[in-house]
């Protein structure tokens, strides 16, 4: 019944969650409850970790992706497994050296990074910066220089792929608002104008193709496409590019109907065609990077709500409104993201009613789910939503002035407060009139 290894039932018929018993926890801490199993993090960035050793070889590593779940307390786990971090903005680059994590091993993506956050993050000397577009090559080059400093980059690729994703997490068509298509041309010219820039050295390329992506196909061609880009550059230019991110996306299953995907295959064929094309053109291996975010902390997360109501419309459907909503998950209403909900003190019983999950907020649209499989819900229930540790915390909003949950970590059986629940003092503190 149960999806993950990591979420359990104890023997008082109480759903947990890296041992520690969830109903506990939301009366502990109140609901809505974010929690995060750090030992399952860290087995995520394992697999990722030897597997790429193994079949990239061992200069390789994975950068997680903070965007998909981004506070201070993950970046000491990430840090400990030998994982780089990819982060989007000054505010995740900030979170990031605050809580320790080593400038050197940040690659700094965006598509419009602003002159603040590219001085900032110069500033704290960050490792990589993942260039999207010719401006921000030409701002970035002088902000180096005026520095004196030589920054490493690579370059944004768009290879022409569509991985068959939902629309919104797709992004390695050529019609992407990300990086420089190789069909159209803007790829090779990037890579010259960036060849012209003193203050920058071109380490590589960057390509993401999409998220939530099941089949090794699509990354198995993109890892072809930027493996012979690259090597066209550096015949064509001498650029002598050494090193190949092919982003993140690997799927995790969020209901029985998903799939498992076994992320050592897929990086194992990956590996197989990165060394096909170099055995061809006669070149060494590059130094591979991957950027998974879903696939690190998604099935470490569990968020626990409290049912409030429970209507019953005969023929129609059963709303089971909970305390929270789109405004600590607005995944459903973003992408029909479908979830597994248990009743945590009941988990074992069959799941015998088909609910639609209400959030709290004033707005139609502010569902967790629809047809949802659930045990016979009651007001007073605790309701857990199982693998929600990517993007909810970090796309939760203060809609309808909801304060954001906190986030309790578990780990070694032990549990622990990571974030404050935010109060209606935080809601207002940064009101001047
Ligand atoms: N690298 C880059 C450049 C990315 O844009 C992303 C995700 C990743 C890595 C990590 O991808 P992952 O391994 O997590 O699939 N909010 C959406 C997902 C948006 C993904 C954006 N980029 C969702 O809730 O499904």
């Amino acid at each position: 019944m149960i999806l993950y290894p990591h979420v359990d039932v104890n023997e008082k018929g109480h759903l947990t969650l890296g041992g520690v018993d969830c109903l506990s926890l939301a009366s502990e801490y109140g609901t809505p409850l974010y929690l995060i199993d750090t030992d399952a993090v860290r087995e995520n960035c394992r697999i990722y970790r030897e597997a790429m050793r193994k079949y990239f070889g061992v200069d390789s590593y994975p950068a997680y992706a903070s965007k998909a779940l981004c506070f201070s307390g993950i970046y000491p786990v990430i840090k400990e497994e030998g994982l780089g971090a990819d982060c989007v903005s000054g505010g995740e680059i900030y979170t990031a050296l605050m809580a320790g994590f080593p400038a050197e091993k940040i690659f700094f993506h965006g598509s419009n990074k602003t002159r603040r956050e590219i001085c900032e993050a110069l500033d704290a000397r960050i490792g990589c910066f993942v260039v999207d577009n010719e401006e921000e090559l030409e701002l970035l080059n002088d902000l180096a220089r005026e520095r004196g400093v030589v920054q490493n980059i690579l370059l944004r690729i768009t290879p022409g792929i569509d991985p068959h994703t939902h629309k919104y997490v797709s992004t390695g068509r050529i019609d992407s608002k990300f990086g420089s298509a190789i069909p159209t041309g803007a790829a090779e010219s990037i890579v010259a104008s960036a060849l012209k820039k003193n203050n920058l050295n071109l380490e590589g390329f960057h390509s993401h193709i999409g998220s939530q992506i099941f089949d090794a196909e699509p990354f198995v061609k993109e890892a072809e496409v930027l493996a012979t880009f690259m090597a066209d550059m550096n015949e064509k230019y001498g650029c002598g590019c050494t090193v190949l991110d092919l982003g993140g996306g690997i799927g995790v299953p969020y209901t029985k109907y998903d799939r498992r995907v076994d992320r050592a295959a897929v990086i194992k064929e990956m590996a197989e065609a990165l060394k096909a094309v170099f055995r061809e053109r006669g070149t060494e291996l590059p130094r591979v990077i991957l950027e998974p975010g879903r696939s690190i902390v998604a099935d470490a997360g569990v968020t626990l709500y409290t049912v409030g109501s429970v209507k019953r419309l005969p023929g129609m459907r059963t709303y089971v409104s909970v305390d929270g909503g789109m405004t600590d998950d607005p995944r459903y209403a973003l992408y029909s993201s479908r979830y597994t909900a248990v009743i945590a003190d009941r988990a074992c019983e069959e799941a015998s009613e088909l609910v639609t999950i209400a959030g709290r907020c004033c707005e139609s649209g502010d569902l967790l789910g629809e047809e949802l499989e659930l045990q016979i819900p009651k007001a007073g229930d605790i309701l857990a939503f199982l693998t929600t540790g990517a993007y909810n915390y970090s796309m939760a909003s203060n809609y309808n002035r909801v304060p954001r949950p906190p986030i309790v970590t578990v780990g070694k059986g032990k549990a622990d407060l990571a974030v404050m629940r935010e109060s209606y003092c935080d809601l207002i503190k940064n009101d001047i009139l």
